[in-house]
């Protein structure tokens, strides 16, 4: 019997660019997977708006104060629904669930904007991160998608691709370089994951 197409969840806190190019990805066949789900913890979350324009279904759930209770349930019966095999947080500013990390262990892929373990785990999110690259006076940076763990940007690496830091670039221009291959290496990584090539030995990711 043919397996399935993969069903994919992409959970996002804000513009999204990372969730559009997996978008344009499943939609000129570089996927074989379909997004199922969109969810964000963020009403006003721009990525919300690039599901509805592609017609995929998307969520909102509130997470703040007395309903940060509900968020975790109310996150996973949504998942089930729609028989997620793959979540991708793709700029994802709220901590995952024990619970949840436990039931799709090696099934949710981060992406992170620079080469981990350098700049990462507490603290280390959006241009902050740039700001600290820039600061420190590193000469290459990059991005890196993982599979999460129980430890902040600390799972196994799936992919990794550098960019040059220039002296004259400010947390900006890094960030708009790094964003570039984020969206080349967030794809490739779920065509990977969706293509069964992707196996977890100890901390290593073997692509098969
Ligand atoms: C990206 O830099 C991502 O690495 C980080 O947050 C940013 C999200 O960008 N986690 P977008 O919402 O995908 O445009």
């Amino acid at each position: 019997m043919d397996k399935r197409r993969k069903h994919i969840a992409v959970l996002v806190s804000g513009g999204g660019t990372n969730l559009q190019a997996i978008i344009d990805a499943v939609e000129c066949g570089k996927i074989n997977g379909d997004i199922k789900l969109v969810v964000s913890n963020r009403k006003a979350a721009y990525g919300l708006e690039r599901a509805k324009n592609h017609n995929i279904k998307s969520l909102y759930i509130r997470g703040d104060g007395e309903y940060s209770k509900s968020y975790d349930k109310k996150l996973e019966e949504a998942l089930d629904k729609e028989e997620i095999d793959l979540i991708v947080l793709a700029g994802y500013l709220k901590m995952i669930s024990d619970s949840l990390i436990k039931k799709y262990e090696n099934r949710i892929i981060n992406i992170h904007p620079s080469l981990i373990p350098s700049f990462c785990g507490e603290g280390f999110y959006g241009i902050r991160v740039h700001e600290k690259v820039i600061e420190y006076g590193v000469k290459v940076s990059g991005a890196t998608t993982h599979f999460v763990n129980e430890v902040p940007d600390g799972g196994p690496i799936i992919a990794q691709k550098t960019v040059i830091v220039d002296d004259s670039d400010t947390k900006e221009d890094l960030q708009k370089k790094v964003l570039e291959v984020e969206h080349k290496i967030l794809v490739e990584s779920v065509r990977d994951f969706c293509d069964d090539k992707l196996e977890v030995v100890g901390r290593k990711v073997i692509k098969r």
